[in-house]
């Protein structure tokens, strides 16, 4: 921008790093700064973004540019809780309601579960659309709600404020309309400028890997996870990754109402035996960076108190633990084609289903609607007989019953009596170090 006050010219930074250059940290400060007050123009980040996936940042870069989107807007301080606190993001999935017996599981051992969520967009589910199917629930809180209800409840599922980290808004709008939502170093810094700004003191990620997660693949998967868990350490937060399957949806269920009701399932001490085990493996890690050890979280969902801790986390904000969650107008079932054994079930199919129902939203101002989804009847795994049901489609709009059988076309793979489905949920983990 020349003839301007502005200390760089943003075509230099691009040619820097097109060039495949280092960004030194004031070109990165500045670049940062002037995208958000809007000096640098969006086709100017859209190339320096392009540049970036194809050439790059060093570990030294990526910890500036989070530094940076963290400086954009304000950050939260939990220092004044007598509780530590620890949280856990998930990279997104298919039936990935973990967040709702997560939470309050691992306040019943002491520790606060700041849970700052989102919406869904595509085919992964969003965690407030879920809860906004419990009457009455509310996603936005101010900080001052939010710290009485950590204090005093232990755990809370809100919506982020919008002054944190306001880089990342534009810069993730930008990123998907221009095909640079997959590059590593920006999806890194775009969820940790996020937790590091919300003030956690421990941060637990579940990178997802499979065709139902961003990460198709287990190099990048593990790639992902571990600039994650540096940017994290290195911002002084304790982060610690587990690589989990995602190529089958988790669980029975993908929908807003209906994986409320799982949850509150797997919060009475029962539920699907996959959901339960990575909360379980979640809660013991989120625990153990808290300072928390020699305690089963299993314990607490068979007995009890992690479902109490739920009933006053949703009433704290304004929900009805006890009001029945909305069910969809209509259904339609899908049968098992043949006998066999399901040895596949593909997780994305499922996902794209469960969007076109009505479950999730194409633009981020769409309603969804809060009973459409898909129940599944079996997993791989099960053994199944032709004609049996497979699957139930949920929605209140009938007509968007063939476009959500279009997406489950060669979904479900039935092999001979026998043969065997591929791969643990729990894949790895990745620590600091
Ligand atoms: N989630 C985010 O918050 N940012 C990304 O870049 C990808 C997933």
């Amino acid at each position: 921008m020349s003839g301007t006050t502005e200390p760089f010219d943003a075509v230099d930074v691009i040619r820097t790093k097109r060039d495949r250059g280092r960004l030194s940290d004031a070109q990165i400060d500045w670049v940062i700064d002037a995208y958000t007050r809007g000096a640098v123009a969006e086709e100017q980040m859209s190339a320096l973004n392009m540049a970036i996936l194809l050439n790059g940042m060093d570990r030294a870069e990526i910890s500036r540019w989070t530094a940076a989107m963290i400086a954009s807007g304000e950050r939260m301080d939990f220092s004044g809780l007598s509780r530590p606190t620890a949280d856990k993001h998930s990279t997104g999935g298919v039936g990935d309601k973990i967040t709702l017996p997560l939470a309050p599981l691992v306040a019943v051992y002491g520790v606060a579960v700041p849970q700052l969520s989102g919406r869904g967009l595509g085919h992964t589910g969003g965690t407030l659309d879920k809860l906004e199917s419990v009457p009455g629930w509310r996603a936005a809180l101010t900080n001052e709600e939010m710290l009485a209800q950590l204090e005093d409840v232990g755990a809370v599922i809100c919506q982020a404020g919008s002054g944190l980290a306001p880089a990342d808004r534009k810069l993730y709008a930008l990123r998907d309309v221009t095909g640079t939502v997959e590059a590593i170093p920006l999806i890194a810094s775009s969820i940790m400028s996020k937790k590091i700004a919300e003030g956690t003191g421990s941060l637990v990620l579940d990178v997802k890997v499979g065709s139902g997660a961003f990460m198709k693949d287990l190099e990048q998967a593990r790639e992902l996870a571990r600039t994650m868990v540096d940017l994290g350490t290195d911002a002084g937060v304790r982060t610690v990754a587990l690589l989990t399957d995602m190529s089958t949806p988790l669980g029975l269920t993908a929908g807003n109402a209906l994986e409320v009701r799982e949850s509150v399932e797997v919060l009475a001490g029962g539920g699907p035996a996959d959901v339960v085990e990575l909360t379980v493996a979640l809660a013991r890690e989120m625990l153990g960076a808290a300072g928390v050890t020699g305690v089963d979280p299993a314990e607490a969902l068979a007995d009890g108190r992690a479902m109490d801790v739920w009933r006053r986390m949703i009433a704290a904000q304004g929900g009805d633990p006890d009001a029945a969650l909305p069910v969809a107008a209509e259904t339609e079932t899908v049968l098992a084609p043949a006998d066999g054994v399901v040895v596949a079930l593909d997780a994305l199919a499922v996902g794209v289903a469960a969007w076109r129902l009505g479950a999730g939203r194409a633009r981020k101002e769409d309603p969804v609607q809060a009973g459409a989804g898909v129940v599944l009847h079996a997993k791989p795994g099960a053994l199944v007989r032709a004609g049996e049901p497979l699957m139930t489609l949920h929605t209140d709009t009938p007509e968007r019953f063939a476009r959500a059988q279009e997406a489950l076309d060669g979904a479900v793979v039935i092999a001979p009596d026998g043969s065997r489905p591929a791969g643990p949920l729990l894949i790895d983990r990745i620590a600091a170090g």
